[in-house]
């Protein structure tokens, strides 16, 4: 008996699909006005992740009273507070102290001697694992040369994964689960020489 409902509404639901699908068809909704609109409110969306998220571009300026121990933590700075530009509610107040030059201070950022010139210090992780931070991931993190883990777990990242990951030539451990990004795979991710670890 409750096969035959099962298949009675499966039949009701195919049914009615067809009907609709029949329905539209019988609109001759031509196939250009289905694409412009879709067109349209794809524009739309990307004007909303505009205004919601900031632009693509927010190069983040250094002043020039920050004093750097090398180029490398110059380039950190300009990431990290890139990144900072577009988050838009960081409740745990993770980055709050993302504020001047000493980057390897900022909390979720890690620093170690950079494998290629032991003499200098690097930021070499980054560790926001449920932080619940808004926002998204800056084409600027590229910048971020020496990092060898970058673990965003549990957060409110949205977007897509920047093709300048392709720079993070040391990055081992990737770990972006339980965010909001949307798009198709990050392929860049398959392009990285040193990946091991790797949670989408
Ligand atoms: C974060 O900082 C804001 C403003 O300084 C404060 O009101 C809030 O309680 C802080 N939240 C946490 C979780 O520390
Ligand atoms: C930043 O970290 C260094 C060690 O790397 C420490 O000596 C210094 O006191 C810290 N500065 C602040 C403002 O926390």
């Amino acid at each position: 008996m409750k096969e035959k409902i099962h298949i009675l509404l499966s039949f009701t639901f195919l049914t009615l699909f067809c009907l609709s699908t029949s329905t539209t068809q019988q609109f001759h909704i031509p196939n250009n006005a289905v694409l412009a609109q879709a067109s349209h409110i794809k524009q739309r969306q990307l004007l909303y992740y505009k205004d919601k998220f900031g632009s693509r571009n927010e190069l983040a300026s250094v002043p020039h009273s920050l004093v750097f121990d090398n180029p490398r933590l110059k380039n950190a700075y300009i990431a990290l507070h890139a990144w900072k530009l577009t988050i838009i509610s960081d409740p745990l107040n993770f980055t709050s102290n993302w504020v001047g030059s000493n980057v390897c201070n900022y909390t979720g950022v890690f620093c170690s001697n950079a494998l290629d010139d032991p003499s200098i210090q690097t930021v070499a992780g980054i560790d926001l694992n449920h932080a619940n931070i808004a926002g998204y991931l800056p084409d600027e993190l590229g910048l971020l040369s020496d990092i060898a883990l970058f673990h965003i777990n549990s957060n409110r990242f949205c977007g897509t994964v920047p093709t300048s990951f392709k720079k993070l030539k040391l990055l081992f451990e990737l770990d972006l689960s339980n965010n909001c990004f949307a798009g198709r795979f990050p392929y860049v991710v398959l392009g990285l020489p040193s990946l091991k670890y790797r949670d989408l």
